[in-house]
């Protein structure tokens, strides 16, 4: 088939290579010169595991091609996807859904053949309804098939959960569009992954409520975790104890610095306006995220208390920065409250991370100092600060860190590393979610 999709960002890129590597002839349209430029340079304007490999393939195979207009790359699209940013607003928590609107004009104007328009960017309930009258209003002449289609890709593993996906939800009302999507996803559908067809309004909502109920687990987790440590449980074993139960599952129950990211800050903010227009309550939406607030602004507490009080004059090595590994997102995370407190406590903050740094340097205090490596971030270090669970960090042992640090202490927010064996080397070893061990003197 023959489709499109406006929008060269996370989404649109992981989706139109995606699809390009099932067998379609995907254009992707981006309007911003820069990253257009990359594109059709072969490069990838942002880091994901195999998307590189996997443009350059596809374009090479013909199948996926980049342009800068919406008009001429809709021409022979069957299909198109709106795969534009839907970001929150600041002023309300809303989404700002003002690019997918503009992309909906711009479409209806210029498209001449009949086509299925779907939303692939996170777009708050309802949205298909608003689409489906402006290009009523736009084009009547033409049919305009709405089709909401959310995304579940996580970054990281964005290429996996697209082809080998839990599952593909597509929201429609008519059987061309039907038709039309069950071609589309038969490359994948056909391998045993299931594809739910629901209501426009139901695909819009299972988005929100998936991305809503997983940060509310991983926020429970947290909490948990506060109250392991406050008695002597272990928040591990309680994760794996509460996972074996099969209603329950063991994904989500890692606990860590808070959740950030791209979408569960975004989305739980939205779903709680959503609720409200809809005159119901999100009670447990606006707990998870005023917990998950919290636990964020709380994790300076732990390198202050490893410090014995204070951090002022101390030399804090900072691993990690990324809001999870695997990605060079920093948008919402944990780093960026704790990176700031600690300068504005007087720390001295060396940060090292694979991936996230060029994007640090624009956003976190300018006193940080970024190494090229982990070694040179510990080098003569107080503290050692785990923020991001990168598997380069994962692989360190008691000796990587014993010789090159000024003191053995290390806060771990991930419990990426045995707390025993790091304390039988002779380290302080301050966890999440159990007892710290302490060498004495
Ligand atoms: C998420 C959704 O998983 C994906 O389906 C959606 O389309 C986009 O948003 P992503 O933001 O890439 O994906 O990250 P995810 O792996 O879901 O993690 C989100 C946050 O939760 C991260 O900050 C991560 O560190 C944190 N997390 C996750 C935990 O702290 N503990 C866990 O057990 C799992």
């Amino acid at each position: 088939m023959r489709i499109a999709v406006i929008g060269g960002g996370y989404v649109g890129l992981v989706s139109g290579a995606c699809f390009a590597e099932i067998g379609h002839h995907v254009t992707v349209v981006e309007s911003a010169k820069e990253k257009l430029d990359v594109l059709i340079n072969g490069g990838v304007p942002i880091y994901e595991p195999g998307l590189e490999g996997l443009v350059h393939s596809n374009v090479s195979a013909g199948r996926l091609q980049f342009c800068a207009n919406i008009s001429e790359g809709i021409k022979d699209a069957s299909v198109i996807f709106i795969a534009v940013g839907t970001p929150t607003r600041k002023e309300d928590g809303r989404a700002n859904t003002e690019y997918v609107f503009n992309a909906v004009r711009d479409i209806a104007q210029n498209v001449k053949q009949s086509v299925v328009l779907v939303t692939k960017s996170t777009v708050p309930l309802g949205t298909g309804d608003a689409i489906g009258k402006i290009i009523q209003e736009i084009n009547p002449d033409v049919t305009i098939d709405v089709v909401s289609n959310p995304e579940f890709l996580r970054e990281g593993c964005a290429i996996e959960d697209f082809i080998k996906p839990d599952r593909v939800v597509v929201g429609l009302q008519s059987q061309n569009a039907r038709e039309k999507m069950e071609q589309l996803y038969e490359p994948i559908t056909k391998n045993g992954y299931p594809l739910l067809i629901v209501s426009v309004k139901s695909a819009e909502l299972i988005k929100y409520s998936s991305n809503a109920f997983l940060a509310m687990k991983v926020a429970f987790i947290n909490e948990i975790a506060n109250l392991c440590e406050s008695s002597g449980a272990v928040i591990d074993d309680i994760s794996k104890g509460m996972g074996l139960d099969h209603r329950i599952g063991r994904n989500f129950l890692q606990a860590g610095p808070g959740y950030g990211g791209s979408c569960f800050p975004k989305d739980t903010l939205a779903l709680i306006n959503i609720a409200a227009d809809h005159d119901c309550k999100a009670t447990l939406v606006e707990a998870t995220v005023k917990s998950n607030d919290e636990r964020k602004a709380q994790m300076i507490d732990r390198v202050l208390y490893a410090c014995g009080g204070s951090v002022k004059g101390k030399k804090i090595a900072l691993l990690g920065l990324t809001f999870k590994e695997g990605t060079d997102d920093m948008r919402d995370s944990p780093s960026i409250p704790l990176a700031e407190s600690l300068i504005k406590h007087g720390a001295i903050v060396k940060a090292y991370d694979p991936e996230g740094m060029d994007v640090a340097r624009t956003i976190l205090p300018s006193e940080i100092c970024y190494t090229n490596n982990v070694s040179t971030a510990l080098h003569d270090a107080d503290v050692a600060v785990v923020v991001t669970e990168w598997k380069e960090f994962c692989g360190l042992r008691p000796e990587d860190f014993a010789s090159i640090m000024a003191r053995k202490v290390i806060v771990d927010l991930r419990n990426i590393y045995d707390k025993e064996e790091f304390f039988a080397a002779g380290f302080s070893y301050y966890p999440v979610g159990s007892v710290p061990v302490e060498q004495i003197g």
